[in-house]
């Protein structure tokens, strides 16, 4: 098996489910527990107990469900958990999972997000349903058990259900009825299945299977599997039985969690076309319009006179990538301040303004402080954030959940392609919401959407980039350069190379060498340019020639194609295009996180906590 098959994908929640002679609910919260290094915030377990579904469920950690757990002896030879990362709905008791369908018959849990939920929920509350929770996936669980009728097989059910659900989900469902089974579905939202001696079990994640077997089934996208003490049976969507094919896992546990890549850094690279899915999962429609329902009215954004976008590192790179599409396309003033900077700046603010607050852990002290500054002088405030519940999350006015996943690695990546996706979906929405003449938000939107295979495409770019940081691991010194959009990217690529290979860089707009940093060029630099806009090609191929005149080797990140730029540079890497110039420049940072982390792999530092530095700054 390679890292990735099925184990490396984002998952948002942890899914477990045993069926044997153990005490199943023990082993479903131990198979929790081996899920629990990606972060979750509120967890629940369901097994039938007295004629009926027993459903427990708690918000925070583990142990608050376990303290629940324990009240009474529980025993059961099957049973099915989750824990859960918010997306619809905060974290609540009420939403966390498992959810009843409307008659208590199953119960479910759910990973990934239901996008036609708000329709179908309009639908099932029209025909009388009521709802407990806010989440997709009660709803999802209510559509299932509207199938589940007399005579109608569990899986049966499922399959019908399912195929009235639009979005990514992986579904497990276990019946009051048919104590004997449980039924899970997939679709773009991983889910695996373990065959055990006499005991069968299935989970998110590999590492939730390994205590208890070693052969592992990886479900295919739209097949629904079925499990029972000792069977495991899969089919597709129109109900054809599908081969079984287990795949024996050598991988330790450690190894597993990191979805058998070498460190989490490279297992969130390798997310992010995923990320990228899940990222804009619900918040473009079939026609290529942008439906953002977290943000203000619409008649506040024809009132913004400015934008202020506030972050620290990786999140101001992004920010630098925000300013440059609400200017370039919604000519709306935009600056974008170190959060550090900004609390002490005594900053000038206009009364219209919008402050933006970029952040993934949503509890950097100076951000956060930079938004009770905003929130004191009146200004409307947005979190463009990855973690429910943080403290950024919770404080703004408004928040879009970024969607990318737990990040572990302290280097940030999937987070940034995240951040500048949703900051790029909130112009286009801006554009959209204010008609602008001139903006083609569908033409914008389709790019958007095409941007997850491209970003795949990007990953293929590994066996080069791992040569280039074989050859150049030892270098004294590293350039990042570009020009527009691509010199804030080349911000973003350097940044991982200094923080992870320890390796000096300078960056800066390719038209600014010559007021300076040339002056350290000398053989042995590297510079690495991302060049993805034909109207500046032949300026940066200038500043190119002007890098290999003082004996810098210069390697250049650009389009498939451009032609020019070949001749210039000593190696080229090139990515897809896209139409919206600004996604192409985007996609360089994949080949550049990948040189990055390569190199310092060579080097042999300890990439996912590199020295000195923490995962989230909560000190100034
Ligand atoms: C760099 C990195 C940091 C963070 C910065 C802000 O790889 O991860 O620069 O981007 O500390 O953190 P958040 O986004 O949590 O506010």
């Amino acid at each position: 098996m390679n890292p990735g098959d099925g184990g490396s994908i984002a998952t948002m929640c942890g899914i477990a489910g045993y069926i044997g002679p153990r005490n199943a609910v023990e082993v479903v919260l131990d198979q929790l527990k081996r899920l629990e290094y990606r972060g979750y915030d509120s967890a629940g377990v369901a097994y039938p107990a007295n004629g009926h579904i027993e459903v427990l469920k708690r918000a925070g950690k583990l142990t608050e469900l376990k303290k629940l757990v324990d009240e009474v002896p529980r025993d059961s030879r099957i049973a099915i958990a989750h824990s859960r990362w918010a997306t619809h709905g905060g974290p609540t008791n009420e939403n966390a999972h498992p959810h009843y369908d409307a008659y208590e018959r199953i119960a479910i849990i759910h990973n990934g997000i239901i996008e036609n939920y708000l329709d179908l929920r309009e639908e099932l509350l029209a025909k009388g349903h009521k709802f407990r929770s806010q989440t997709d996936t009660e709803v999802a669980a209510h559509v299932i058990g509207e199938e589940y009728t007399e005579g109608v097989p569990l899986e049966e059910a499922v399959r019908k259900g399912v195929k009235r659900l639009r979005g990514a989900y992986a579904l497990v469902v276990l019946s009051q009825h048919e104590k004997g089974k449980i039924v899970a579905a997939r679709n773009a939202s991983p889910l695996v299945l373990g065959i055990g001696a006499g005991e069968n079990l299935l989970a998110s994640d590999i590492p939730a299977l390994l205590p208890y077997t070693r052969e592992v089934v990886v479900l295919e996208e739209n097949n629904i599997a079925m499990i029972t003490l000792d069977n495991v049976s899969i089919m597709d969507l129109d109900g054809r039985e599908q081969p079984v094919k287990p795949i024996h896992i050598e991988w330790d546990i450690a190894a597993a969690e990191r979805g058998g890549y070498d460190h989490f850094m490279l297992k969130e690279i390798h997310e992010q076309p995923e990320v990228l899915r899940q990222c804009l999962a619900g918040r473009i429609d079939d026609n290529y319009q942008v439906r953002l329902e977290q943000v203000f009215s619409e008649h506040v954004w024809t009132e913004i006179d400015r934008v202020n976008i506030i972050a620290c590192g990786t999140a101001y790179n992004a920010g630098l990538m925000g300013k440059h599409l609400f200017e370039k396309l919604l000519r709306l003033p935009t600056d974008v301040y170190y959060s550090s900077e900004f609390r002490y700046g005594d900053p000038v603010l206009s009364p219209k303004s919008l402050a933006i607050f970029v952040s993934q852990s949503g509890e950097t002290a100076d951000t956060l402080a930079a938004l009770r500054l905003c929130k004191s002088r009146r200004i409307r405030t947005l979190g463009v954030v990855n973690v429910i519940g943080s403290s950024i999350a919770r404080e703004c006015d408004r928040t879009i959940f970024t969607q990318a996943g737990p990040e572990i690695s302290v280097a940030s990546t999937k987070a940034y392609t995240a951040q500048v996706t949703v900051l790029t979906l909130l112009a286009m929405y801006i554009a959209q919401v204010q008609e602008m003449p001139g903006v083609r938000v569908e033409e914008a939107v389709a790019e958007l959407s095409g941007l997850a295979a491209k970003a795949d495409e990007c990953l293929k770019l590994e066996p080069q980039m791992i040569e280039l940081a074989t050859q150049f691991k030892d270098m004294p010194l590293c350039f990042f350069l570009g020009r527009g959009a691509d010199a804030n990217v080349a911000l973003e690529g350097a940044l991982k190379l200094k923080e992870i290979a320890y390796i000096p860089t300078q960056e800066s707009p390719a038209g600014e060498m010559k007021h300076g940093p040339l002056a350290l060029v000398q053989p042995g630099v590297i510079a690495v340019f991302g060049s993805t806009d034909p109207e500046t090609r032949d300026k940066v191929v200038s500043s190119m020639k002007e890098i290999q005149a003082r004996g810098g080797t210069v390697i250049a990140v650009v389009t498939e194609d451009d032609t020019v730029t070949e001749r210039a540079a000593d190696a080229i890497i090139r990515i897809p295009a896209s139409k919206l110039g600004f996604l192409s420049a985007l996609l360089t940072i994949i080949p550049m996180q990948l040189f990055a982390y390569h190199i310092a792999r060579l080097r042999g530092c300890e990439i996912d906590q590199p020295r000195n530095l923490a995962k989230s700054v909560t000190v100034e």
